[in-house]
């Protein structure tokens, strides 16, 4: 009884947190205040998660070097050979918890912004566009940003219900730290407060110091509850998550690095061969597209290294599930998700005792950055031990 007594005070306290959070959650996402600093739109219209993902971490940062508050866009994926056959446009909620963003800097979802702030602060007739004059050339006055000239810029501005009044060109600048006080003092938020860009203002691959932003891109409770949800079906702990991009698309871009000209640098390969372009490794073609026999290779060797009792295979086209069950007698479980989502294959890439990623693919970026901020091991196709050249090492 007495301890039941006692019991009672404590229950109401937490009811009482339980009651306060959620209030606060609530005034998240309800009460928004326009932000007198302004606010930074764009879309994220090269390439599909991989590359958006990249430049959702720089634009994150541009921002931030603005003090701007983010209007976080959703992702666009690409449905063009399942229904709905288009763009689809999924709020970053969906996926990654926007709050967890915000111990980083001020956002807002670009569909709450849209919703609820754009009607009085931002409204049709006063939405300017703002472009690199090369980008405006493009267009028939060489005055207009292209802000939906074609796909996926059009769709996505319809998507908010975004259309266009005034375009502001710039030039001579760029997105990083160095021109600040230029950006400030040409568009400064009291007489341009939305900043809207054709595209993200940021580099791609994602530069070396903003790898690290990744630390707040935190998964949502939904897709922690059904990417745990697969892992304890699907597989047994511990597990390796390797990621295959091997597709005729993949194989025609890696065709260009015989020729040599690409040098070690080539899409999302810094996060390999290290971000120095002059102590840079080699990239090699084994590490852009793996064949059978390095991909067993690599399997085997990591599977006996962690004592793996099962293999996750994410991939965009073959699995070459039969030659890896091969490998270990049908003693190791292989397993991937049909049918599949690459967000749900990352999840679970992510959460692997290993990864074994392309060096190459900004989906495999993805997940290396997002077990580096946890500690987590990783290495790649045709690189067991990931160069970690940094600027001091080149000295
Ligand atoms: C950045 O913006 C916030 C919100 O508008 C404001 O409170 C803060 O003073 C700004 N910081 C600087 C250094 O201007």
């Amino acid at each position: 009884m007495a301890v039941k007594r006692q019991a009672a005070p404590t229950i109401t306290l937490i009811c009482l947190i339980l009651l306060l959070l959620r209030q606060s959650v609530r005034t998240f996402a309800e009460k928004l205040k326009w932000d007198e600093n302004g606010y930074v739109l764009y879309c994220p219209c090269m390439g599909r998660f991989g590359n958006q993902a990249d430049h959702f971490l720089g634009s994150l940062a541009f921002a931030k070097m603005l003090n701007r508050t983010l209007a976080v866009p959703p992702w666009i994926v690409y449905r063009h050979h399942s229904p709905p056959y288009t763009n689809v446009h999924v709020p970053y909620s969906e996926f990654f918890q926007l709050e967890a963003l915000s111990a980083y800097h001020r956002v807002v979802s670009l569909e709450d912004f849209m919703e609820k702030l754009a009607p009085k602060h931002w409204p049709p007739g006063q939405r300017n566009a703002y472009c690199f004059d090369t980008a405006a050339q493009r267009s028939a006055d060489k005055k207009t940003c292209p802000m939906k000239d074609g796909n996926p810029f059009g769709p996505f501005w319809d998507y908010v219900g975004v259309d266009f009044d005034k375009s502001f060109l710039f030039g001579g600048i760029s997105f990083s730290v160095y021109h600040q006080p230029q950006w400030n003092k040409k568009f400064p938020p009291s007489e341009h407060p939305v900043l809207a860009l054709p595209g993200a203002p940021a580099q791609f691959p994602v530069i070396e110091e903003h790898v690290g932003l990744q630390r707040y891109v935190v998964w949502s409770d939904k897709m922690v509850k059904e990417g745990e949800e697969h892992i304890a079906t699907l597989l047994t702990r511990p597990y390796v998550g390797i990621h295959l991009r091997i597709g005729i698309d993949w194989q025609n871009a890696c065709k260009l690095l015989e020729s040599g000209d690409a040098g070690p640098h080539f899409m999302a390969s810094p996060q390999c061969v290290g971000y120095s372009r002059q102590a840079a490794l080699p990239l090699t073609m084994t590490m852009c597209l793996p064949d059978l026999a390095e991909i067993r290779r690599a399997v085997k060797l990591w599977v006996k290294r962690t004592s793996a009792r099962s293999v996750f295979i994410a991939t965009d086209s073959e699995s070459h599930s039969r030659d890896i069950e091969k490998l270990f007698k049908g003693k190791v479980k292989v397993a991937s998700l049909q049918p599949d989502s690459a967000q749900m294959d990352l999840y679970v890439l992510s959460k692997a005792d290993h990864f074994i990623g392309n060096c190459v693919s900004s989906f495999s970026a993805f997940v290396k950055r997002d077990r580096d901020v946890r500690g987590l091991p990783s290495s790649f196709f045709g690189m067991d031990k990931p160069g970690k050249v940094t600027k001091k090492e080149e000295l």
